[in-house]
């Protein structure tokens, strides 16, 4: 059967109206309202200031204030209350508008004792003060003034997460996933979990009341942060936190210390209210800390042992291509011994190599190069106001050259070498000093339009750069595998640097040799450093920014000497790369880890394990982006590790045929590299127009990876511009999606669901025309939900029926007579044309 290439999301669910909205988290419902994106309705009934209670739910209820402070001015008093009445949580809001600003926070323990208090102190900024019951004190400390703010934000889920975590399902797309590279390899690591397909999550079409649904079973879930820290890490516990106890007020989530290490020692604490929420929308990985370690040998046993001890069913792992890695090796491993234990990663990393066509985007590269991009433009208006250093400025990444893309592209610096390229053009090491010193001399000589003598630039330079000049590499490889013989040797490390530097040089080829032997001492010395638990070069320990401008020096000198250069060199080195891994996240990481981690629970609800929770169409607005999960294993191939061949989740290097790389090869020779044309986009700014608090990257939004275009059913353009949402319709006398397109159609759509378990059977989409309801197709679902059968009546009054599991599609005239029949892959190409007119559920 051919595979349908359907991208595996459904239209978006636009914002939930306040209708909606109100229904689910103001009185009629039995859920319980937890925080998080919980959004208040614009105007109470009820609404007098001093009085107004209203009921949230019926296991611990929260309860609304609307009151005025001295002043005379708005606030609110949201009391959250265990069962038996004991207070929880008390948070009052001062209320400007539909904006709610945190005034003071108090929780309570199970006595309702007041335990913790979050209010501001008399010096700006906020002070926490917490009972240690046992000593009988009150320790305090501060918090900034923007801490205190943040933790007031509140983060927009991704639109089809909105209607709350009970009325979300998950329901599969197309058929079994192969590997990203070497499938026949993966396969053989993941016999059980290999080729699980692509799950979207959707809204619970059902037109039965929301309270009929049978509320979710209690889950105890563990979560790890894993590898470096990246900004955002917090807000993916809190939307998973919020998810669970959303779901249901008993479920309890444990986060385990130090990531894996945690995992397998059994060290770990529950999250509650009063942790997590002094951590909402914070940096850095600090509630639980995180570490490298790897999975394997006895440590799974270990981890089974841990989890079993708390009852926990499902282990959320949020970390980079390595940690999520470990995510699918648990997976399998959990299957393989009938553990009962799912296990569902977040795709983490500030280098931006976990991407593909389904993760747009690891958290925490957004607010890291904002970050970066700020310091470099500081650098930039430094270097040209004093006019007289070179600035050398490394950026971390490891390998891929992301970080460095994404900074030339906001700050422009002379020089931005990216690595994928250099490895492209089988650039050696003189190559690249050649090109930079070339751009050095001929700033100091004035050749730009102004003839303005310049002995100062900024040049960028990935941190992985040495792993990517075809010579170094080669080299780098063979000692790699020298060392994980070598170091094995406890005399070997003891050596002196020059007799360490001898024994690696005897085992390598004559060329290697000459290679290693470029390098300076230092750097010698921190290429022999031990790779890290996955087997990576630890790159962040390589000046690399040192070693060029000891090369550069060398080539400006000799010039110079020759009478060809004339210019003064002053050179800086700066690092840049731990400054941006715990910063506050910007708006964008804050929602889009929120809706990760939220998701992530959407994802454990329904059963799945061996998948990445993943958040798409994230160039758009939060409530248009979709939500999903993709199999981990359809992420691996095969690579060489501390002298094995092991699967690993294969890196997303900088595509040369991108855009945003076309971007950068367009400018930087003609209008950067000699002339200044340094931009200074100042870092992540939280407050003010749009155009500065809540756009993505620039490499997102010229990424070329096609936006959840296809769902086959959608054209791109009808998909992104309509506005979607759920409404009673009068006519119909039953729910419905109401999509109106952006010249003013409007389309309904209504699902029947299946009473048992909320996954759709059947849905049918009208066109309203001049009050009438004109059907424009019908689809058919399996058991899972899945699509199979779609039918459409076209525009001239044509049929298109598309069998998905013969993978075609015919067309039958009116009086079902077969037209046409054509392959399903003819049917995405004339939707992508145009030629088909869709629109659909
Ligand atoms: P992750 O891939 O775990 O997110 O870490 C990325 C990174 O920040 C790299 O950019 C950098 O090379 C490396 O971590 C530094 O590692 P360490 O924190 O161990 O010094």
């Amino acid at each position: 059967m051919k595979v349908i290439p359907v991208s595996f999301f459904v239209p978006k669910i636009q914002k939930t109206g306040n209708k909606y909205m109100s229904e689910v988290a103001f009185g009629n419902s039995d859920k319980t309202t937890n925080g998080g994106n919980r959004q208040l309705p614009e105007k109470q009934p009820n609404y007098s200031y001093g009085n107004t209670i209203n009921q949230y739910s019926d296991k611990g209820r929260v309860e609304v204030k609307k009151s005025k402070n001295r002043s005379g001015n708005p606030i609110e008093t949201h009391v959250k209350y265990r069962t038996g009445n004991i207070k929880q949580r008390e948070a009052v809001y001062a209320v400007d508008g539909d904006k709610r600003y945190l005034v003071s926070l108090m929780h309570y323990d199970e006595l309702g004792d007041n335990i913790k208090t979050i209010r501001p102190s008399g010096n700006g900024g906020a002070v926490v003060l917490e009972l240690d019951k046992e000593k009988g004190e009150w320790n305090s400390r501060e918090l900034s003034t923007i801490h205190y703010e943040r933790l007031s934000y509140q983060p927009k889920l991704a639109g089809v997460l909105q209607g709350g975590i009970n009325n979300i399902t998950t329901q599969q797309i197309n058929g079994p996933t192969t590997a990203a590279k070497d499938a026949e390899e993966v396969e053989k690591h993941f016999p059980i979990t290999y080729g699980q397909p692509l799950v979207q999550t959707i809204p619970m079409y059902s037109e039965f009341p929301l309270r009929q649904i049978p509320a979710p079973k209690k889950r105890n879930v563990g979560v790890i942060l894993s590898g470096g820290p990246a900004p955002g890490g917090h807000n993916v516990i809190a939307g998973l936190y919020d998810a669970l106890k959303e779901a249901n007020p008993d479920s309890k989530l444990y986060g385990f210390k130090e990531g894996v290490k945690g995992l397998t020692k059994g060290n770990s604490m529950e999250i509650t209210d009063v942790v997590i929420d002094e951590y909402r929308n914070t940096g850095g990985f600090d509630l639980l800390k995180a570490s490298r370690e790897k999975l394997e040998g006895n440590k799974f046993d270990k981890v089974l042992e841990n989890c079993k001890a708390l009852d926990i069913d499902t282990i959320v792992i949020v970390g980079g291509d390595d940690s999520n890695t470990n995510t699918g090796l648990l997976a399998e491993w959990m299957k393989a011994h009938n553990a009962g234990i799912q296990v569902i990663g977040c795709p983490k990393t500030i280098d931006g190599d976990l991407q593909n066509e389904h993760i747009e985007m690891s958290f925490g590269f957004d607010t890291a190069t904002k970050t970066y991009a700020e310091l470099v433009g500081n650098l930039q208006r430094d270097a040209s106001s004093a006019g007289k250093y070179t600035n050398f400025v490394r950026l971390m990444g490891r390998s891929a050259s992301h970080i460095v893309l994404e900074v030339a592209l906001r700050a422009h610096p002379n020089v931005a070498l990216i690595s994928e390229e250099i490895e492209a053009k089988n650039m050696s090491l003189d190559d690249i000093v050649d090109d930079i010193v070339g751009v050095i001399a001929a700033r100091s000589e004035g050749k730009d339009d102004n003839g303005e003598k310049k002995n100062y630039s900024v040049i960028l330079v990935p941190e992985g750069l040495l792993e990517f000049i075809p010579e170094v590499k080669r080299m780098n490889s063979s000692l790699s595998d020298i060392l994980d013989i070598v170091s094995k040797d406890e005399t070997f490390n003891k050596k002196s640097d020059k007799e360490r530097f001898e024994i690696v040089k005897s085992q390598m080829s004559k060329e290697d040799a000459k290679v290693f032997d470029k390098f300076p001492d230092p750097i010698k010395n921190q290429l022999l450093l031990p790779k890290d638990d996955h087997g990576n070069t630890q790159v962040a320990k390589i000046e690399t920014e040192k070693l060029l401008i000891d090369l550069v020096g060398q080539k400006l000198e000799k010039l110079a000497v020759e009478g060809k250069y004339k210019g003064k060199f002053s050179p800086l080195a700066h690092y840049l790369g731990y400054e941006g891994r715990s910063a506050f996240p910007s708006n964008f990481d804050a929602d889009y880890c929120y809706s990760l981690g939220y998701n992530a629970f959407a994802l454990a609800q329904a059963g799945l394990t061996g998948y990445m929770s993943c958040i798409k169409g994230l160039t758009r607005p939060a409530e248009n982006w979709q939500a999903g999960g993709v199999p981990i294993t359809s992420m691996m191939n095969i690579e060489k590790r501390h002298g094995e061949y092991v699967p690993v989740i294969q890196k997303a290097m900088v595509d040369l045929e991108g855009s945003a790389f076309k971007m950068y090869k367009n400018e930087q020779p003609h209008r950067w590299a000699l002339k200044d044309n340094y931009k200074f986009p100042s870092g992540v700014q939280f407050f003010g127009p749009d155009s500065v608090c809540n756009k993505p990257s620039l490499t997102q939004m010229y990424s070329d990876i096609p936006e959840t275009d296809c769902n086959l059913l959608i054209p791109k353009n009808i998909l992104e511009a309509s506005s979607r949402s759920f409404q009673t319709d009068e006519k119909l006398g039953r729910r419905v999606i109401k999509t109106v397109t952006p010249d003013g159609r409007e389309f309904v759509t209504t699902t029947t669901a299946c009473k048992e378990d909320g996954k759709r059977i059947k849905s049918k989409t009208y066109e309203i025309v001049d009050g009438e309801y004109i059907l424009r197709s019908e689809a058919k679902y399996d058991g899972s939900g899945k699509t199979i059968i779609f039918s459409q009546v076209e525009k001239e009054g044509g049929f298109h029926y598309i069998d998905f599991p013969k993978g075609e599609w015919v067309i039958v005239d009116e009086v079902g007579n077969n037209h046409e029949r054509r392959d399903a892959e003819e049917y995405v190409e004339a939707l992508n044309s145009g030629e088909i007119n869709t629109l659909a559920m």
